[in-house]
């Protein structure tokens, strides 16, 4: 494994974290620093997605490099039968870099143990998305001016949720509290919990997205419940719009409350809400540009202060 790979958010320490917001930061007062000359990043989309992979490619285009890729496995040679492994193995033979999502766990750690080009998980089925993280503890951090102490409710569909499987592990560094909001079907799993046990995360559960809850939280992080994750669709029907944030709901809202959402949404959000100024999920996904831009560059070995000292 290339030990610039990015598969879990597990693989960055505290410092690391601290030190990427740094970067992110400084790559949103510079977006178009040219440091990828020459350096040419695949972009391999086995499932769909608008912002990772577009804020990916935006990201690599604007320091310079060059993208190629797919946004559909079906335009690729999977789709004749090629193995995961095999089109790993092609494409590090064209690329520098390799940010691939696939719709099996597990499937960005076994591409790293079949080539030494470094690998970033831009999602792996209900597991992980760490780039999406790291992009929320940017603007957890430029919304809150901190990581430390924070009162965080995730809501929604906290089982096969991959963006709070990954945040929650993150958090693990900055003694948050957590509120999981969530109908039985799709609570935060055990393993969650028992994460947060051995780490001393203070949590509590509920099924009522009440606004007591709301009113004690920093930070509002409302998740869409997912179809493409159920095997049975009436399964979904019956979950799909238990939970929705209507603006009437933040009236007594703290006044650093912000509410993030790792986008698509569907009905978990009202649009009522989106012109109430603590609605943050657009400029959420802004920040993935520099967020990433920042991983990018770290996948890559490329120490942007060293280089802007050129
Ligand atoms: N947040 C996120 O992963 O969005 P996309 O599925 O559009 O990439």
């Amino acid at each position: 494994m290339n030990s610039n790979s990015l598969v879990s958010i597990d693989n960055i320490s505290r410092e690391e974290i601290l030190d990427l917001i740094e970067r992110a930061r400084y790559f949103e007062e510079h977006p178009n620093h040219k440091i990828l000359d020459g350096k040419v990043v695949a972009t391999l989309f086995f499932e769909p997605s608008t912002r990772t992979r577009l804020s990916f490619e935006t990201a690599v285009n604007r320091l310079g490099g060059r993208v190629i890729g797919f946004s559909d496995a079906a335009t690729s040679s999977s789709s004749k039968g090629e193995t995961l492994k095999d089109t790993i193995k092609m494409v590090s033979n064209y690329v520098d870099l390799i940010i691939m999502r696939h719709y099996l766990e597990g499937a960005a750690r076994y591409a790293t143990e079949v080539t030494d080009t470094p690998i970033i998980n831009a999602g792996d089925g209900a597991n992980q998305h760490p780039s999406q993280t790291m992009l929320d503890l940017y603007s957890i951090s430029k919304t809150q001016g901190r990581l430390d102490d924070l009162t965080i409710t995730l809501v929604g569909d906290l089982k096969y949720g991959r963006t709070v499987h990954s945040l929650l592990m993150a958090m693990r560094y900055f003694n948050p509290t957590f509120h999981f909001v969530a109908c039985d079907e799709l609570k935060m799993p055990h393993e969650y919990k028992e994460f947060c046990k051995n780490y001393g995360i203070k949590y509590t559960e509920h099924k009522d997205f009440s606004t007591e809850v709301i009113n004690a939280s920093d930070i509002l992080y409302i998740t869409r419940v997912q179809r493409e994750r159920f095997t049975d669709i009436m399964e979904y029907e019956k979950v799909k719009n238990l939970y929705t944030l209507r603006n009437s709901m933040l009236a007594e809202a703290k006044d650093n409350l912000k509410v993030l959402h790792p986008l698509p949404r569907v009905n978990e959000i009202d649009r009522d809400v989106d012109d109430n100024p603590k609605a943050y999920y657009f400029e959420q996904a802004r920040n993935g540009l520099y967020a990433r831009q920042a991983l990018i560059c770290r996948a890559l070995g490329i120490d942007i202060y060293k280089e802007a000292e050129k």
